[in-house]
């Protein structure tokens, strides 16, 4: 269509467009206006519209005319930009009230005047010309085809064909502005190294070619990076497939759809598409450098919800080689650990440019077990960060990764992202950032006399622990003191996974993690030489004892029996285990001690014990009123969550109960003791044991009987606990003696009755909470459905437990209505049992 009008245009922007006369007799192209005017006539009287979004030869456009898309979406003519009375031929979207100009053609030649004319020249290329006819840009194609047309599409994408091929020889989308649309491709060639990319206006009013462009380098892995002058402004991190990994707040609810494609011909592109039509957005690279995200979802106006630079310390390099920035830090500047600044005057004028040099020089000796102590190396974990501009990468697995650098003399720090593989520097670190969400743990090689000074670290001494090295030897473990590597020849998960694990190769393989070791002398002294007044419980498999750090630090300790030979499995299940997790409703392991024949896991101490020493006792039970008891209900859910779906790891927990959810001082819930806990790989649904360990009353019966366990057998205890902290009972106390009922049957029984209210524990019995606390006795009673198959998943419950809205199925008769026939119910109330199954 060609408009005669420009009073469709909004805004102040395009408001400026200067009164024309159309037809001017002055224009020495009064051929060409006649031809328009018989294209208005063609259109006004003619057939259908079908040429509306499209210009050619004949079919030109002269300001102010504009073409539609066909859907009405976008606009292609002209304007000028704020407080400009320049004209520039553009693409703007046609149904946002506030101008919006995504595209512009003559960026760099505006037209003075409203003489403007938008045509396919003769050698079959489409031209901005002025009143003179001088070319003031050109699509520049060498080789074009006869009669082209330009047609403008609903995507915001201009492009050339050839009429009679249909073939598109050139579109705008590859030509950026400013803009990042959907579908675009902003892309580089690795052969011939040619950049789809963006390039910032001078300023709002002049869309002329400013110092800002956006793109992929493709140095290592491809990255999105603002350039300054061609200098790196800001870069994103890598692509781990699902986000940056060097931006902190991705906003993956808007960025659904974002993705990285090889062509596998050499051209790496960044698209997205949106995740709802009815909302538009788009990235644009403002005149400042900052790349920033908006979306419009009512028409009027956008909303900015996201930007490069929301930080100082996302500009590229602010704290120089090895300093590491922190936007709530003031100075935001700060050397890494174990550096210091290069020029400590210039540095503490906060002139960081020249960055920091390591304190004390690297050795780099290999690790020579029982060599002095003060010449080896390690690493420190920095957790949460953004990791530095990447210079090498491999897609070894993440065990490999730590040794390969620790081997490797230039190698000075590392890192590992599941969707990335193995990272590593060899340089100096550049652009490092601490996070408060996302980004990922970078370890920095440093000397050992550095790592040792550290006060609020504690390492004594750094664990390695690699898991994988297999064989069948149960005896051949080996444990090396101080940076050391512990290679466990065999251990229960090698062998475990070798007997059931037949897809995942990749999970048998290596663990590895650093973990703090403490000596036994520290822990005895910490425990009072592990006196029986210090001890706070006995656990499965050994004692757990309160202790004290020289440092004030508060501890709780469990020593593994001596006697029992077959706690080994469960220790190191549970150092393996647990020292991958990281999560506030999970208990934090802070370090291990292995002498001779001692074997201790150190904890944080859990002033409040664990949930059953209040739960069940009739005096500290009212201290748990019903949102306290909510917060720990919701609190093990997200802890298993987190087990089950969360974390890098799928694991299983296998003993949840109430004696294992410890409570810290504010009463909120953290799961404990990962002895029997499996690690599922990622095709596995469900395994099978012939060693049944839990604990009676909280297994469920396919697992009690068969030996089955999977995520659903985990929600099973948790329905058993969730029961038992609404009425503050336990599962294999007496309910209806004659009947011998446990606490599931009384609930089912009470829930036919249309009475479950008497469940409520009457400490919580409130009528304002009353909704609530059926609620979640409804979710309980769903958990523990005799089949597997009809309790909800973790997440599920997790949604049914915060919504009032959702429509709960009804429950069947769960499993266990009669009290478990256990020799002596209650001695076994807390103490795991094994139950060795024949086939
Ligand atoms: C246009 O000029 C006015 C007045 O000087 C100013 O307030 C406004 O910010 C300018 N707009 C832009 C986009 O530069
Ligand atoms: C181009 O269009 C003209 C009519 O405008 C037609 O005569 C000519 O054959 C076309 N050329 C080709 C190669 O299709
Ligand atoms: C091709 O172009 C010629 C002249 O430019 C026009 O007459 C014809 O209708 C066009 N054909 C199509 C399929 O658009
Ligand atoms: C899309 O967004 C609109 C407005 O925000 C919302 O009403 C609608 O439910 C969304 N649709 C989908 C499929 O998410
Ligand atoms: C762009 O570069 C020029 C010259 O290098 C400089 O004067 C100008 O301030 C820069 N603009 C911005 C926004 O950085
Ligand atoms: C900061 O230090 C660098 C390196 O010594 C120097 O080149 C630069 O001029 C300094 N910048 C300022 C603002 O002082
Ligand atoms: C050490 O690492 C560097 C850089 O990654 C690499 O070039 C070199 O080959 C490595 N050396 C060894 C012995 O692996």
């Amino acid at each position: 269509m060609l408009s005669k009008s420009a009073s469709s245009h909004p805004k102040s922007e395009f408001s400026k467009t200067r009164s024309v006369e159309p037809m001017g007799l002055d224009r020495n192209t009064s051929l060409s206006a006649l031809l328009v005017l018989l294209s208005c006539f063609c259109l006004k009287f003619g057939s259908a519209g079908s040429a509306t979004d499209t210009i050619t030869a004949a079919k030109f456009i002269t300001d102010p005319e504009t073409v539609i898309s066909n859907g009405g979406d976008f606009k292609l003519g002209f304007f000028s930009p704020a407080n400009s009375t320049d004209r520039y031929v553009g693409i703007w979207y046609a149904q946002i009230s506030v101008p919006t100009v995504i595209w512009v053609a003559n960026r760099n030649m505006p037209l003075k005047n409203s003489s403007g004319i938008l045509t396919i020249s003769e050698d079959g290329n489409l031209v901005v010309l002025d009143g003179q006819k001088k070319v003031l840009w050109s699509s520049s194609l060498t080789n074009s085809v006869v009669n082209l047309s330009a047609q403008l599409l609903d995507s915001g994408n201009l492009i050339l064909q050839g009429n009679t091929t249909g073939t598109m020889i050139w579109e705008s989308f590859q030509h950026p502005s400013d803009s990042f649309l959907e579908k675009m491709k902003i892309s580089t060639d690795v052969r011939t190294g040619k950049k789809v990319q963006l390039t910032s206006w001078k300023s709002p009013s002049d869309p002329s070619i400013g110092n800002f462009s956006a793109g992929i380098d493709v140095r290592n892995l491809p990255e999105f990076f603002v350039w300054n002058d061609g200098s790196p402004y800001w870069r994103s991190g890598p692509w781990n497939s699902r986000v940056f990994i060097g931006v902190q707040k991705m906003k993956t609810v808007y960025l659904d759809g974002f993705s990285l494609v090889d062509d596998k011909e050499g051209t790496f592109y960044f698209t997205f598409s949106y995740l709802n039509e009815s909302f538009r957005k788009d990235f644009v690279l403002n005149a400042q450098g900052n790349l920033q995200e908006k979306y419009s979802d009512n028409g009027e106006d956008w909303e900015v919800v996201w930007s490069t630079l929301e930080t100082e310390c996302d500009v590229y390099g602010r704290c120089g080689a090895f300093g590491s920035c922190n936007s709530k830090n003031s100075p935001i500047c700060s050397c890494l650990r174990g550096f210091e600044p290069k020029n400590a005057e210039e540095w503490n004028r906060g002139n960081w440019t020249s960055g920091c040099v390591r304190r004390t020089p690297l050795q780099c000796e290999r690790m020579n077990i029982g060599s002095e102590r003060g010449k080896k190396e390690g690493f420190l974990k920095l957790t949460m960060m953004k990791v530095p501009d990447l210079e090498d990468w491999s897609s070894d697995f993440e065990e490999k990764c730590g040794t390969q650098c620790l081997e490797n003399c230039s190698c000075i720090a590392y890192a590992y992202d599941s969707g990335i593989g193995c990272m590593t520097w060899t340089g100096s670190l550049i652009d490092v950032q601490k996070f408060y969400t996302g980004g990922a743990d970078l370890y920095v090689r440093l000397a050992y006399s550095e790592l040792d000074k550290m006060d609020n670290v504690k390492v004594i001494g750094t664990v390695t622990v690699i898991i994988g090295v297999m064989n069948n030897h149960r005896s051949n473990i080996h444990w090396h003191l101080h940076l050391l590597t512990l290679l466990i020849l065999s251990s229960p998960l090698s062998t475990k996974y070798r007997r059931e694990d037949k897809h995942g190769e990749n999970v048998n393989q290596v663990l590895l993690q650093e973990l703090p070791l403490f000596s036994l002398q520290e822990l005895a002294s910490a425990t009072n030489n592990f006196h029986v007044s210090n001890k706070l419980g006995q656990g499965g498999f050994g004692p757990v004892y309160r202790g004290k750090l020289s440092d004030g630090e508060e501890i709780a300790v469990k020593r593994l029996s001596r006697a029992s030979g077959q706690g080994q499995e469960e220790f190191m299940n549970e150092v393996v285990v647990i020292s991958k997790l990281q999560h506030r409703n999970l208990v934090r392991l802070l370090g291990c001690c292995v002498e001779g024949e001692e074997k201790m896991l150190v904890y944080e101490y859990m002033p409040n014990k664990s949930l059953d020493a209040f739960l069940f006792d009739s005096v500290k039970s009212k201290l748990l009123d019903w949102r306290r008891r909510f917060i720990i209900i919701e609190g093990i859910g997200r802890g298993l969550l987190y087990l089950h779906r969360d974390s890098r790891l799928r694991i299983i927990h296998r003993d949840l109960k109430a004696s294992n959810i410890l409570l810290d001082e504010e009463l909120n819930p953290k799961i404990s003791d990962f002895g029997m806990a499996r690690i599922f790989g990622s095709n596995e649904d469900q395994a099978n044991t012939k060693r049944v360990v839990g604990t009676y009353g909280y297994m469920s019966p396919e697992y009690a009987m068969g030996g089955r366990f999977s995520e659903k057998s985990d929600v099973f205890s948790f329905g058993v606990l969730l029961l038992e902290i609404v009425s503050g009972r336990r599962n294999t106390s007496f309910y209806d003696d004659e009947q011998a009922m446990s606490l599931l049957g009384f609930a089912w029984k009470m829930w036919n009755a249309e009475n479950i209210v008497a469940l409520i524990d009457p400490v919580i019995r409130e009528p304002c909470f009353e909704m609530e606390v059926l609620r979640c006795i409804h979710v309980g009673l769903l958990c523990v459905q005799d089949f597997a198959k009809d309790r909800p998943t973790i997440s599920v419950v997790i949604s049914m437990l915060k919504s009032e809205t959702i429509d709960l199925p009804l429950p069947k008769q769960p499993a266990f209505i009669e009290r478990q026939i256990a020799p002596r119910a209650d001695s076994l109330n807390n103490v795991p049992v094994t139950m060795v199954q024949g086939r």
